[in-house]
């Protein structure tokens, strides 16, 4: 709506009539406000000179190189590159998972690079929701207690309270409210991966990560889990990040940033 506003307002030239002063500068200030909006968009992940080492041998192998990009709220985007070009290592970076050997993680506006790690714990509980290629589901527990599981590190009662009044209304609209008490060794792998989405969105996330969730799926179940994630992204506004070697699932996205030997070449949108 701001954005027809202000494009319309603005095609209008100056003039010299009192009346279309006032238009001209009316569409200016419309304008004004719409670039404003545009610069307060705000990053929900940003990433400076970020290099990432793994010890191999006696010495060490360099796996990220260089990365910096911004992802802002709302955005979609894939992760791609061939195998071992450092897609799951990047993600666990953004993930705060792991530490960047240098380089500064900014995600949601805190640099969580200077928290410590029960801190940080909180806030990934909190601000985070993963998704990873195979749903890790506990096999002993139900469906319901599988998505409460990220609830059982808060220490706020009342996180956890409003997560079971909004578990069952996940699961409907994933088409499982009726599966709540099935293992998953009962349902089928999309079903699984749906049930592992709605874990990672169990605490209300800023920021969904996902590494690879279809790649153990059928190519139907893929299709409805790609749509889901799209579905969640545009409809909530959840800022999507998807590791995938899927071209069908990366060409969903609206943005992608390619690895390549741990460097991203060619970010136009970095
Ligand atoms: N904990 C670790 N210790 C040592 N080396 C590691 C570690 N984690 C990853 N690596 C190395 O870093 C490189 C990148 O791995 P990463 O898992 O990020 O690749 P990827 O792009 O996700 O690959 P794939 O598409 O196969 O999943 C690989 O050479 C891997 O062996
Ligand atoms: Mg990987």
């Amino acid at each position: 709506m701001r954005l027809r506003v202000g494009y319309s307002g603005f095609a209008g030239k100056p003039s010299s009539t009192n009346h279309q002063k006032r238009e001209y500068f009316f569409a200016s200030s419309l304008a004004l406000g719409f670039s404003e909006s545009m610069s307060s968009v705000k990053s929900v992940v940003e990433l400076s000179e970020v290099d990432k080492s793994f010890p191999r041998g006696e010495g060490s192998v360099s796996v990220l190189k260089g990365i910096s990009f911004s992802i802002n709220e709302g955005e979609s985007v894939a992760v791609v590159g061939p195998s071992g070009s450092g897609k799951s290592t990047l993600l666990n970076i953004v993930g705060t998972l792991d530490q960047p050997s240098s380089g500064t993680v900014m995600i949601d506006g805190v640099n969580v690079s200077s928290m410590d790690e029960l801190a940080l714990a909180d806030f990934r509980n909190q601000r985070l929701g993963f998704i990873f290629q195979s749903h890790h589901l506990l096999p002993q527990c139900t469906v319901l207690e599988n998505v409460l599981v990220p609830t059982l590190a808060s220490r706020d009662p009342r996180i956890r309270g409003s997560a079971i009044e909004r578990a069952p209304g996940l699961l409907k609209r994933v088409g499982l409210d009726h599966r709540m008490d099935h293992r998953p060794g009962q349902l089928s792998g999309g079903e699984c991966q749906r049930v592992a989405v709605v874990r990672a969105l169990i605490n209300n996330p800023k920021l969904l990560l996902a590494d690879e969730p279809t790649g153990a799926l059928d190519r139907q179940s893929a299709e409805a889990l790609s749509e889901l994630l799209l579905e969640l992204n545009r409809e909530d506004g959840v800022t999507l990040i998807v590791v995938t070697h899927s071209l069908d699932l990366a060409g969903k996205m609206k943005r992608t940033l390619e690895l390549q030997d741990g460097a991203l070449p060619n970010d136009r949108n970095a």
